[in-house]
């Protein structure tokens, strides 16, 4: 029997007394590819907090790598989404101030990874992306492309075992959005967990599995 990475057993999530997530059990295996689909409002986003650790469930329990999830140990909790879960957001959440290069290096620092490892690790993710010669340039030099190639990058900094990704291509024309599909389609080739929430169904039909959820219910 596979062993799920992660899993939730009757989650569910309150917030100001509405009900966002209800009653939410799900495994997610290694090495599977699922897209969460679902209007908007649905629930989407937060389920993939729950996933991601970032946020808690109100009610039920969630397990990572077999474990129930204590969400009052914070700093093991920050442990984990360091060195475990690489996160994608629709809007990137790059460093401004900083260059491409530095902004993947700066999860790596995080885990105490070597400046020099870092960078050498930091410019072959960015080559893995397609960035090779753009990595001494800042967020606002780069294209919407580009910058969300960056915040992947970034997000394979410490070789995560699981991805989240939140409408990775939500915000880029139908080109960037075939490169960055493509990296995850490759990324998910090599064996990684990737879960990505996405409004369109041409992309979310290239997962393995796709999640309908509706109302805060997976159906
Ligand atoms: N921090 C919060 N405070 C209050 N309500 C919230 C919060 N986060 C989410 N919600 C509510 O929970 C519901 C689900 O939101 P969620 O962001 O998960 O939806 P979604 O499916 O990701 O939608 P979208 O496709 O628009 O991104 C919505 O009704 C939203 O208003
Ligand atoms: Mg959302």
């Amino acid at each position: 029997m596979e062993k799920p990475l992660v899993s939730l057993r009757k989650v569910s999530k309150f917030i100001d007394g509405e009900r966002i997530l209800k009653d939410i059990s799900l495994d997610i295996f290694r090495g599977e590819f699922v897209s969460v689909v679902g209007a908007s409002g649905s629930g989407k986003s937060s389920l993939l907090y729950i996933l991601g650790l970032i946020d808690s469930p109100t009610e039920g329990k969630v397990f990572f790598e077999g474990e129930e999830v204590r969400f009052t140990e914070e700093k093991r909790l920050s442990r984990i989404r360091n060195r475990k879960l690489g996160f994608v957001f629709q809007f990137h959440y790059l460093l401004p101030e900083f260059s491409a290069l530095e902004n993947v290096m700066v999860p790596m620092l995080k885990a105490g990874t070597g400046g020099k490892s870092a960078r050498e690790r930091a410019s072959e993710l960015l080559k893995r992306v397609g960035l090779t010669g753009k990595e001494n340039r800042k967020p606002y030099q780069l294209s919407g492309g580009e910058q969300q190639r960056v915040a992947i990058a970034r997000a394979l900094a410490n070789d995560p075992l699981l991805i989240l990704a939140d409408e990775p291509t939500g915000n880029l024309d139908s080109r960037n959005t075939e490169v960055v599909m493509d990296i995850f389609m490759e990324l998910h080739r090599e064996g990684r967990t990737i879960v990505m929430v996405t409004h369109e169904d041409y992309l979310a039909k290239r997962a393995q599995r796709i999640l309908h959820m509706k109302d805060g219910r997976l159906m």
